[in-house]
C-alpha cells in the first residue's frame, strides 16, 4: 500500500485548506495509508542554524525523529496551508526549516540523493484575498523539494475565502488534483 504524508498548518475546526486537502486524498479511491500531522500540534523546536547537521547525520534535537521516519516512507507527500502574512504560518514555517538537516546531508556529507525514496507532491494553499501568497509559498517549497527527492505535481490554489464560501466545486477541483498526483 502506498504512503502519504499530510502535514496541515492551519488548526481551524473547518480549515479550508485541510478540507481540501482531504478531498485531495481520497483513501478509499487509491487504497493509501495515511500520515497525518497538525504542524501546530508538533511544537517543534525551530531551526536555529547551529551547524550540527554539517557535521553529524541528523539534526541536534530529537522531536521530529518520528515525523522524520514517516516523512522518509512516504511515497506522497501533501502539504495544506492557509497564507500568512503573506507566507505560511509560523509553526509550519518551523517544520520547513527543520528540513536543514536534508541540505546538509546533501552538500556538507555529499549524500546524493539525501533522501532514498522519491516522493510526488502536492500543495493546497487558500488565501483570504485574491492572488495572495500562492508564488512565495511554491517557490519555498519547490527550492526545498530538490534535496528532498520530491517532485511538485500539483498545486491547488484557492482565494478569496474572506469573501466566498468554498463548496462543492472547490472540493471537486481538488480533488481532479488529487488524481494528477496519485494516477500517473
Ligand atoms: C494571521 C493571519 C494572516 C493572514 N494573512 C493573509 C495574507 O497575507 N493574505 C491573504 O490573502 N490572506 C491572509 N489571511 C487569511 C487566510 O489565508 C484565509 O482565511 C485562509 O482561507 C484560512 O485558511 P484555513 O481555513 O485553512 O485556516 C490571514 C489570516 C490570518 C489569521
Amino acid at each position: 500500500m502506498k504512503k502519504v504524508l499530510i502535514l496541515n498548518g492551519s488548526l481551524r475546526k473547518k480549515s479550508n485548506s485541510t478540507q481540501l486537502g482531504n478531498s485531495l486524498v481520497m483513501p478509499q479511491e487509491y487504497e493509501l495509508e495515511i500520515n497525518r500531522y497538525n504542524a501546530y500540534n508538533m511544537n517543534v523546536k525551530p531551526c536555529t542554524g547551529c551547524g550540527w547537521c554539517d557535521k553529524n547525520v541528523g539534526c541536534v534535537f530529537d522531536d521530529m525523529d518520528g515525523f522524520f521516519a514517516d516523512f522518509e516512507a512516504a511515497d506522497y507527500f501533501v502539504i495544506t496551508t492557509p497564507v500568512y502574512n503573506g507566507g505560511v504560518p509560523a509553526p509550519l514555517k518551523a517544520v520547513v526549516d527543520r528540513f536543514q538537516r536534508y541540505y546538509a546531508l546533501r552538500f556538507a556529507h555529499g549524500v546524493k540523493p539525501p533522501v532514498a525514496k522519491p516522493k510526488r507532491a502536492a500543495l493546497v494553499i487558500t488565501a483570504g484575498s485574491k492572488g495572495e501568497g500562492r508564488e512565495y509559498i511554491e517557490k519555498m517549497f519547490r527550492q526545498q523539494f530538490t534535496v528532498m527527492n520530491t517532485m511538485l505535481v500539483t498545486t491547488v490554489f484557492v482565494d478569496s475565502t474572506d469573501t466566498k464560501q468554498v463548496g462543492e466545486e472547490e472540493y471537486r477541483l481538488a480533488f481532479e488534483h488529487g488524481k494528477r498526483l496519485f494516477e500517473y
